[in-house]
């Protein structure tokens, strides 16, 4: 069933304190969301690989509140984290409609990533679907109701408002966020799974994420996202998106792999084109992304393997491909892709099943 955002507005009630902890993934877009209407409602649907080893583990404590007002102690690796403060606040202010119980708790969360910082992976969309439920985990509790599909949803929808991409770590291997008229329950303001019909293909797919650049990038996403409001050719990319979206549904439920890497290649390289055709423009790729690009390619016509990349916004690529070409795969990002990695390094990674909740 579809939920409307009144579905999502919960009743307040009396604090009582509580603990929960939860791992969620992040994930890869494969139809990327670049582009929004005001708290991430995207412009264009968006579906994604959820990742299995690249995870943000969050432990919130909510202790009913002393002072009466609501609070926050945020740390990240053990060490309080202020930094992280006004993004929180805005989060919290923004997720209060929806889960005003929580205006009568003090939190403390603690969260640590098992990847690397500005490695390409997406870490606030690990860290926010994490948040979300442990705060769902806490409202299930308090009225009473199991995790089912509305729990899950409704943690999808907040970590949505945290950030867009978040809204599609919750479950996996493969999610969509948006609008979709090929999918009938789909939405904007949470993702769903893709459902049965995936083949099984896309359940075994690796993603390396070779690091060519492990600094934080110039741009932003957020700034990224707004930039678009003024993009000339903005219009024209949310209409290939949207197509390129009806065109892969089919091919995740076919496993048709070489319509599925002309899709994918395609949105990496028109997201990136996006940042070059903005006002002011940049490039987040470096030399060194395009050279693993055109390796990449060669190394496929040769041995016709169905491996292909793909791009966040930033330099890192990602290498995807069915785990029955390991044997052929890692020794040609051994020894060959890895020389244009910072310290030759990169993450192994695959596609997995979605959050959990831990002991
Ligand atoms: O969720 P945000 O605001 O970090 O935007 C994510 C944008 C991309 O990662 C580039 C694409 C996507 O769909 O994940």
């Amino acid at each position: 069933m579809k939920m409307n955002e009144n579905f999502f507005i919960s009743k307040a009630i009396d604090p009582l304190p509580y603990e929960s902890k939860w791992e969620a993934p992040s994930n890869i877009a494969l139809i990327k969301y670049w582009g929004k209407k005001k708290l991430q409602i995207p412009k264009n649907p968006s579906l994604s690989f959820t990742l299995d080893k690249s995870v943000t583990r969050t432990s919130i404590r909510f202790e009913p509140s002393k002072s009466g007002k609501f609070n926050f102690k945020f740390f990240f690796n053990d060490s309080l984290k202020p930094d992280f403060d006004d993004k929180l606040h805005v989060f919290f202010d923004r997720i209060k409609k929806y889960v005003c119980w929580i205006i009568n708790y003090e939190l403390t969360i603690k969260s640590i990533n098992t990847f690397p910082h500005s490695s390409g992976i997406a870490s606030s969309a690990s860290a926010m679907a994490a948040l979300s439920l442990a705060i769902m985990d806490l409202e299930s509790y308090l009225f009473n109701f199991e995790k089912n599909d509305f729990f899950f949803t409704k943690a999808s929808f907040l970590a949505r408002i945290g950030s867009g991409s978040a809204s599609r770590s919750i479950k996996g291997p493969v999610t969509i966020w948006g609008d979709n008229r090929k999918i009938s329950n789909s939405s904007d303001l949470y993702a769903i799974e893709f459902g049965k019909d995936l083949n099984s293909i896309f359940k075994s797919y690796q993603d390396i994420i070779l690091l060519v650049d492990k600094e934080s990038k110039n741009v932003s996403s957020t700034k990224g996202h707004d930039l678009m409001h003024s993009n000339p050719y903005a219009e024209k990319r949310f209409l290939q998106a949207r197509r390129n979206c009806d065109s892969l549904i089919p091919i995740m439920k076919s496993g048709d792999l070489d319509a599925f890497i002309k899709i994918v290649e395609l949105e990496a390289l028109s997201l990136h084109a996006m940042m070059m055709t903005s006002n002011p423009y940049y490039i987040l790729m470096k030399p060194n992304t395009l050279s693993i690009i055109e390796k990449l390619w060669d190394f496929r016509k040769g041995k016709n393997i169905p491996a292909c990349f793909t791009m966040d916004a930033g330099a890192n690529v990602h290498i995807l491909y069915p785990s029955e070409y390991e044997k052929q795969m890692i020794p040609f990002i051994d020894q060959e892709l890895s020389s244009f990695c910072k310290n030759k390094e990169y993450i192994v990674d695959q596609v997995g099943a979605g959050a959990r909740k831990l002991d």
